[in-house]
Protein backbone atom coordinates (compact mmCIF):
# COMPACT_ATOMS: atom_id res chain seq x y z
CA UNK A 1 0.00 0.00 0.00
CA UNK A 2 1.30 3.56 -1.01
CA UNK A 3 1.49 5.65 2.01
CA UNK A 4 0.83 8.56 0.26
CA UNK A 5 -2.55 7.04 -0.03
CA UNK A 6 -3.59 6.48 3.55
CA UNK A 7 -4.73 9.78 4.50
CA UNK A 8 -7.98 9.76 5.88
CA UNK A 9 -9.65 11.60 2.67
CA UNK A 10 -7.58 10.29 0.04
CA UNK A 11 -9.82 8.71 -2.19
CA UNK A 12 -8.34 6.66 -4.92
CA UNK A 13 -10.45 7.27 -8.46
CA UNK A 14 -10.49 4.08 -8.88
CA UNK A 15 -12.65 3.42 -5.91
CA UNK A 16 -15.17 6.26 -6.95
CA UNK A 17 -14.91 4.61 -10.55
CA UNK A 18 -15.94 1.19 -9.13
CA UNK A 19 -18.79 2.71 -7.56
CA UNK A 20 -20.50 4.78 -10.86
CA UNK A 21 -19.82 1.67 -13.03
CA UNK A 22 -21.80 -0.46 -10.87
CA UNK A 23 -24.61 1.64 -10.31
CA UNK A 24 -24.67 1.97 -14.57
CA UNK A 25 -24.54 -1.58 -14.59
CA UNK A 26 -27.64 -2.01 -12.43
CA UNK A 27 -29.18 0.41 -14.50
CA UNK A 28 -28.46 -1.39 -17.73
CA UNK A 29 -29.69 -4.24 -15.83
CA UNK A 30 -32.97 -2.74 -15.01
CA UNK A 31 -33.78 -1.50 -18.47
CA UNK A 32 -32.55 -4.73 -20.47
CA UNK A 33 -34.65 -6.66 -18.02
CA UNK A 34 -31.77 -8.96 -16.70
CA UNK A 35 -33.02 -8.49 -13.26
CA UNK A 36 -35.44 -10.82 -12.87
CA UNK A 37 -35.60 -11.26 -9.48
CA UNK A 38 -35.53 -14.29 -7.72
CA UNK A 39 -33.95 -17.70 -9.86
CA UNK A 40 -32.61 -16.49 -12.61
CA UNK A 41 -29.79 -18.67 -13.50
CA UNK A 42 -26.80 -16.14 -15.43
CA UNK A 43 -26.95 -13.55 -17.06
CA UNK A 44 -24.70 -12.97 -20.64
CA UNK A 45 -23.79 -9.25 -20.75
CA UNK A 46 -22.27 -7.90 -23.77
CA UNK A 47 -17.86 -8.91 -23.30
CA UNK A 48 -16.96 -5.33 -22.94
CA UNK A 49 -19.24 -3.35 -21.27
CA UNK A 50 -18.88 -6.50 -18.96
CA UNK A 51 -14.72 -6.22 -18.82
CA UNK A 52 -15.22 -2.20 -17.76
CA UNK A 53 -17.99 -2.94 -14.95
CA UNK A 54 -16.55 -5.30 -12.48
CA UNK A 55 -13.80 -8.13 -11.71
CA UNK A 56 -16.11 -10.43 -9.65
CA UNK A 57 -18.69 -12.24 -11.88
CA UNK A 58 -21.94 -11.91 -10.46
CA UNK A 59 -25.49 -12.63 -11.17
CA UNK A 60 -28.11 -10.25 -9.51
CA UNK A 61 -29.57 -11.85 -6.51
CA UNK A 62 -32.99 -12.09 -4.90
CA UNK A 63 -34.15 -9.94 -1.64
CA UNK A 64 -32.27 -6.57 -3.06
CA UNK A 65 -33.78 -2.90 -1.33
CA UNK A 66 -34.09 -0.35 -4.07
CA UNK A 67 -32.78 1.70 -1.15
CA UNK A 68 -30.08 3.80 -3.36
CA UNK A 69 -26.52 2.14 -1.76
CA UNK A 70 -24.06 4.12 0.14
CA UNK A 71 -20.99 5.23 -1.52
CA UNK A 72 -17.65 3.47 -2.10
CA UNK A 73 -16.62 6.09 0.20
CA UNK A 74 -18.87 5.66 2.70
CA UNK A 75 -18.76 1.80 2.97
CA UNK A 76 -15.10 1.29 3.44
CA UNK A 77 -13.95 4.28 5.40
CA UNK A 78 -16.81 4.24 7.81
CA UNK A 79 -15.98 0.43 9.72
CA UNK A 80 -16.45 -1.26 12.69
CA UNK A 81 -13.59 -3.99 12.85
CA UNK A 82 -12.08 -4.03 16.41
CA UNK A 83 -9.17 -5.85 15.09
CA UNK A 84 -7.52 -2.97 13.50
CA UNK A 85 -8.89 -0.14 15.79
CA UNK A 86 -11.84 1.04 18.02
CA UNK A 87 -12.32 4.39 15.86
CA UNK A 88 -14.51 4.37 12.49
CA UNK A 89 -11.77 5.03 10.02
CA UNK A 90 -9.27 2.66 11.93
CA UNK A 91 -10.05 -0.01 9.92
CA UNK A 92 -9.55 1.38 6.52
CA UNK A 93 -6.03 3.42 7.53
CA UNK A 94 -4.22 0.09 9.67
CA UNK A 95 -5.96 -2.93 7.61
CA UNK A 96 -4.56 -2.28 3.94
CA UNK A 97 -1.16 -4.42 4.37
CA UNK A 98 -3.32 -7.29 5.85
CA UNK A 99 -2.71 -10.81 3.59
CA UNK A 100 -5.59 -12.24 3.16
CA UNK A 101 -4.29 -15.42 0.69
CA UNK A 102 -3.34 -18.01 1.07
CA UNK A 103 -6.57 -18.35 3.30
CA UNK A 104 -7.71 -21.60 4.68
CA UNK A 105 -10.86 -21.89 6.90
CA UNK A 106 -11.25 -24.70 9.23
CA UNK A 107 -14.32 -26.69 9.60
CA UNK A 108 -15.09 -28.94 12.41
CA UNK A 109 -18.16 -30.49 14.72
CA UNK A 110 -21.41 -32.17 14.08
CA UNK A 111 -20.49 -32.65 10.25
CA UNK A 112 -19.48 -35.63 7.92
CA UNK A 113 -17.22 -33.28 5.79
CA UNK A 114 -14.53 -31.66 8.09
CA UNK A 115 -11.31 -30.25 7.35
CA UNK A 116 -9.38 -27.28 6.12
CA UNK A 117 -10.89 -26.00 2.90
CA UNK A 118 -8.20 -22.94 1.44
CA UNK A 119 -10.55 -19.85 0.01
CA UNK A 120 -10.64 -21.11 -3.50
CA UNK A 121 -11.96 -24.34 -2.37
CA UNK A 122 -14.97 -22.41 -0.90
CA UNK A 123 -15.77 -19.46 -3.37
CA UNK A 124 -15.43 -21.13 -6.74
CA UNK A 125 -18.28 -23.61 -6.71
CA UNK A 126 -20.53 -20.89 -5.80
CA UNK A 127 -22.55 -18.53 -8.34
CA UNK A 128 -21.65 -15.04 -6.59
CA UNK A 129 -24.63 -12.92 -6.53
CA UNK A 130 -25.23 -9.03 -6.28
CA UNK A 131 -27.39 -7.97 -3.51
CA UNK A 132 -27.95 -4.95 -2.22
CA UNK A 133 -29.04 -5.06 1.62
CA UNK A 134 -30.26 -2.82 4.39
CA UNK A 135 -27.15 -2.66 6.99
CA UNK A 136 -28.26 -1.56 10.32
CA UNK A 137 -25.39 -1.26 13.15
CA UNK A 138 -26.35 -1.46 16.94
CA UNK A 139 -24.82 2.14 17.14
CA UNK A 140 -28.08 2.83 15.43
CA UNK A 141 -26.55 4.36 12.21
CA UNK A 142 -26.97 2.57 9.17
CA UNK A 143 -26.25 2.00 5.30
CA UNK A 144 -27.61 0.65 1.79
CA UNK A 145 -24.19 -1.97 0.99
CA UNK A 146 -24.45 -3.46 -2.50
CA UNK A 147 -22.62 -6.97 -1.02
CA UNK A 148 -21.64 -9.42 -3.58
CA UNK A 149 -21.47 -13.33 -2.07
CA UNK A 150 -23.42 -16.45 -1.83
CA UNK A 151 -25.79 -17.76 0.32
CA UNK A 152 -24.01 -19.83 3.35
CA UNK A 153 -26.58 -22.11 3.60
CA UNK A 154 -25.22 -23.67 0.31
CA UNK A 155 -21.42 -24.09 1.53
CA UNK A 156 -22.36 -25.41 4.90
CA UNK A 157 -24.76 -28.53 2.74
CA UNK A 158 -21.44 -29.18 1.65
CA UNK A 159 -19.90 -29.85 4.97
CA UNK A 160 -22.70 -32.31 5.20
CA UNK A 161 -23.90 -31.19 9.26
CA UNK A 162 -25.13 -34.42 11.24
CA UNK A 163 -28.54 -34.34 12.66
CA UNK A 164 -26.63 -32.69 15.99
CA UNK A 165 -25.80 -30.13 14.42
CA UNK A 166 -27.78 -27.40 15.72
CA UNK A 167 -25.72 -24.13 15.99
CA UNK A 168 -22.98 -22.77 13.58
CA UNK A 169 -20.42 -21.12 15.67
CA UNK A 170 -17.63 -18.82 13.23
CA UNK A 171 -14.41 -17.66 14.64
CA UNK A 172 -12.19 -14.97 13.43
CA UNK A 173 -8.34 -15.15 12.37
CA UNK A 174 -6.26 -14.00 15.71
CA UNK A 175 -2.52 -12.26 14.42
CA UNK A 176 -1.45 -9.96 16.72
CA UNK A 177 1.10 -9.04 14.36
CA UNK A 178 -1.21 -7.77 11.62
CA UNK A 179 -4.40 -7.14 13.66
CA UNK A 180 -2.78 -4.25 16.42
CA UNK A 181 -6.17 -3.50 17.88
CA UNK A 182 -5.68 -7.73 19.16
CA UNK A 183 -2.45 -6.45 21.29
CA UNK A 184 -5.13 -4.24 23.38
CA UNK A 185 -7.85 -6.34 25.47
CA UNK A 186 -10.53 -4.45 23.88
CA UNK A 187 -12.80 -7.99 23.07
CA UNK A 188 -11.96 -11.73 24.20
CA UNK A 189 -9.95 -12.56 21.25
CA UNK A 190 -10.56 -14.30 18.72
CA UNK A 191 -13.34 -12.70 17.56
CA UNK A 192 -16.59 -15.00 17.89
CA UNK A 193 -20.31 -15.43 16.50
CA UNK A 194 -22.81 -17.93 16.13
CA UNK A 195 -26.25 -18.67 13.92
CA UNK A 196 -29.19 -21.09 15.05
CA UNK A 197 -28.84 -23.77 12.03
CA UNK A 198 -31.36 -22.59 10.77
CA UNK A 199 -30.45 -18.73 10.76
CA UNK A 200 -27.04 -20.09 9.29
CA UNK A 201 -29.42 -21.85 6.35
CA UNK A 202 -31.58 -19.32 5.69
CA UNK A 203 -31.39 -18.11 1.85
CA UNK A 204 -31.07 -14.82 3.35
CA UNK A 205 -27.41 -15.26 5.21
CA UNK A 206 -24.61 -14.91 3.06
CA UNK A 207 -21.22 -15.60 2.91
CA UNK A 208 -19.25 -12.10 1.48
CA UNK A 209 -16.72 -11.76 -0.40
CA UNK A 210 -17.44 -8.61 -2.66
CA UNK A 211 -19.14 -4.75 -2.59
CA UNK A 212 -19.58 -3.04 -5.90
CA UNK A 213 -18.95 -5.76 -8.04
CA UNK A 214 -15.16 -5.69 -6.13
CA UNK A 215 -13.36 -7.99 -4.27
CA UNK A 216 -13.70 -7.35 -0.48
CA UNK A 217 -11.85 -4.68 0.83
CA UNK A 218 -9.46 -5.46 4.14
CA UNK A 219 -11.05 -3.29 6.34
CA UNK A 220 -14.82 -4.50 5.29
CA UNK A 221 -13.83 -8.34 6.37
CA UNK A 222 -11.54 -10.00 3.57
CA UNK A 223 -11.25 -12.36 2.16
CA UNK A 224 -14.52 -13.78 3.36
CA UNK A 225 -17.42 -12.56 6.06
CA UNK A 226 -21.16 -13.05 7.01
CA UNK A 227 -23.81 -10.64 6.19
CA UNK A 228 -27.43 -11.27 8.14
CA UNK A 229 -29.44 -8.31 6.90
CA UNK A 230 -32.74 -8.76 9.51
CA UNK A 231 -29.80 -8.40 12.29
CA UNK A 232 -27.73 -6.22 13.91
CA UNK A 233 -24.44 -5.78 12.29
CA UNK A 234 -21.46 -7.05 14.85
CA UNK A 235 -23.54 -10.53 13.32
CA UNK A 236 -21.26 -10.13 10.48
CA UNK A 237 -18.39 -11.55 11.77
CA UNK A 238 -15.23 -10.41 9.21
CA UNK A 239 -12.10 -12.24 7.79
CA UNK A 240 -13.27 -16.06 9.15
CA UNK A 241 -11.08 -18.59 9.53
CA UNK A 242 -13.22 -21.44 11.40
CA UNK A 243 -16.60 -22.92 11.09
CA UNK A 244 -18.11 -25.22 13.59
CA UNK A 245 -21.08 -27.14 13.62
CA UNK A 246 -22.09 -27.23 17.39
CA UNK A 247 -25.02 -29.03 19.73
CA UNK A 248 -24.92 -25.95 22.29
CA UNK A 249 -26.04 -22.39 21.72
CA UNK A 250 -22.26 -20.53 21.30
CA UNK A 251 -21.65 -17.15 22.94
CA UNK A 252 -20.45 -14.23 20.60
CA UNK A 253 -18.16 -11.80 21.67
CA UNK A 254 -20.26 -9.16 22.51
CA UNK A 255 -22.08 -11.32 24.14
CA UNK A 256 -18.83 -12.05 26.46
CA UNK A 257 -17.89 -8.98 27.35
CA UNK A 258 -21.61 -7.29 27.92
CA UNK A 259 -23.86 -9.65 28.40
CA UNK A 260 -26.84 -7.29 29.59
CA UNK A 261 -26.23 -5.62 26.52
CA UNK A 262 -25.96 -7.52 23.36
CA UNK A 263 -27.63 -11.05 23.04
CA UNK A 264 -27.46 -14.25 21.31
CA UNK A 265 -30.11 -13.51 18.25
CA UNK A 266 -29.37 -9.44 17.64
CA UNK A 267 -32.33 -9.25 15.55
CA UNK A 268 -33.35 -5.44 14.49
CA UNK A 269 -35.99 -4.83 16.73
CA UNK A 270 -37.07 -1.08 17.18
CA UNK A 271 -39.17 -2.34 20.19
CA UNK A 272 -36.43 -3.28 22.19
CA UNK A 273 -33.85 -0.66 23.37
CA UNK A 274 -30.30 -0.90 23.98
CA UNK A 275 -29.60 -0.53 27.59
CA UNK A 276 -28.34 3.20 27.02
CA UNK A 277 -29.94 4.15 24.07
CA UNK A 278 -32.83 3.59 21.40
CA UNK A 279 -32.87 1.38 19.03
CA UNK A 280 -36.57 2.68 17.48
CA UNK A 281 -34.36 5.02 15.31
CA UNK A 282 -31.51 5.00 12.59
CA UNK A 283 -28.87 7.79 11.22
CA UNK A 284 -28.59 7.02 7.68
CA UNK A 285 -24.69 7.42 7.12
CA UNK A 286 -23.98 9.72 4.20
CA UNK A 287 -27.15 11.73 4.98
CA UNK A 288 -25.77 14.62 6.08
CA UNK A 289 -24.98 16.41 9.52
CA UNK A 290 -28.56 18.09 9.63
CA UNK A 291 -30.46 14.81 8.17
CA UNK A 292 -33.65 13.41 9.98
CA UNK A 293 -33.29 10.13 11.89
CA UNK A 294 -35.41 7.60 10.30
CA UNK A 295 -37.55 5.26 12.04
CA UNK A 296 -36.16 1.83 12.13
CA UNK A 297 -38.37 -1.65 10.97
CA UNK A 298 -38.92 -4.59 12.64
CA UNK A 299 -35.93 -6.84 11.72
CA UNK A 300 -34.61 -4.62 9.56
CA UNK A 301 -37.48 -4.47 7.12
CA UNK A 302 -36.75 -8.39 6.74
CA UNK A 303 -39.88 -9.42 8.81
CA UNK A 304 -42.18 -11.57 5.85
CA UNK A 305 -38.97 -13.53 4.98
CA UNK A 306 -37.64 -14.24 7.97
CA UNK A 307 -40.11 -13.39 11.46
CA UNK A 308 -40.88 -17.13 10.98
CA UNK A 309 -37.56 -18.18 12.70
CA UNK A 310 -38.56 -16.61 16.11
CA UNK A 311 -42.14 -17.58 16.02
CA UNK A 312 -43.41 -18.22 19.67
CA UNK A 313 -40.45 -16.55 20.94
CA UNK A 314 -40.04 -13.56 23.50
CA UNK A 315 -38.20 -11.26 21.69
CA UNK A 316 -37.85 -9.20 24.84
CA UNK A 317 -35.94 -11.76 26.04
CA UNK A 318 -34.49 -13.22 23.92
CA UNK A 319 -32.67 -9.94 22.16
N1 LIG B 1 -15.91 -8.81 12.90
C1 LIG B 1 -14.75 -8.81 13.55
N2 LIG B 1 -13.91 -9.84 13.37
N3 LIG B 1 -14.36 -7.79 14.35
C2 LIG B 1 -15.20 -6.72 14.57
O1 LIG B 1 -14.82 -5.81 15.34
N4 LIG B 1 -17.35 -5.66 14.10
C3 LIG B 1 -18.76 -5.97 13.86
C4 LIG B 1 -18.95 -6.73 12.54
N5 LIG B 1 -17.95 -7.75 12.38
C5 LIG B 1 -16.44 -6.69 13.92
C6 LIG B 1 -16.76 -7.77 13.05
C7 LIG B 1 -19.60 -4.79 13.90
S1 LIG B 1 -19.83 -4.08 15.43
C8 LIG B 1 -20.22 -4.29 12.77
S2 LIG B 1 -21.37 -3.02 12.89
C9 LIG B 1 -19.91 -4.82 11.42
O2 LIG B 1 -18.86 -5.80 11.46
C10 LIG B 1 -19.46 -3.68 10.53
O3 LIG B 1 -19.29 -4.12 9.20
P1 LIG B 1 -18.80 -3.02 8.13
O4 LIG B 1 -17.56 -2.40 8.65
O5 LIG B 1 -18.57 -3.76 6.83
O6 LIG B 1 -19.90 -2.01 8.02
Amino acid sequence: MDRAMKSSNAIRSWEITSETNYLNRRQFLRETGLVAGAGIASVVLPGRLLADVRDLETVPGPYSTDEKPNSWQDITTYNNFYEFGTGKEDPYQNAQAFVTRPWTVKVSGECDQPGDYHYEDIVSPHTLEDRVYRHRCVEAWSMVVPWVGFPLGDLLKRFSPNSDAKYVRFKTLYDPKQMPGQRRRVLNWPYVEGLTIHEAMHPLTLMVVGIYGRTLPNQNGAPLRLVMPWKYGFKGIKSIVEIEFTRRQPRNSWQISAPREYGFYANVNPEVDHPRWSQARERRIGGGLFAAKQPTLMFNGYADQVAQLYAGLDLRKHF
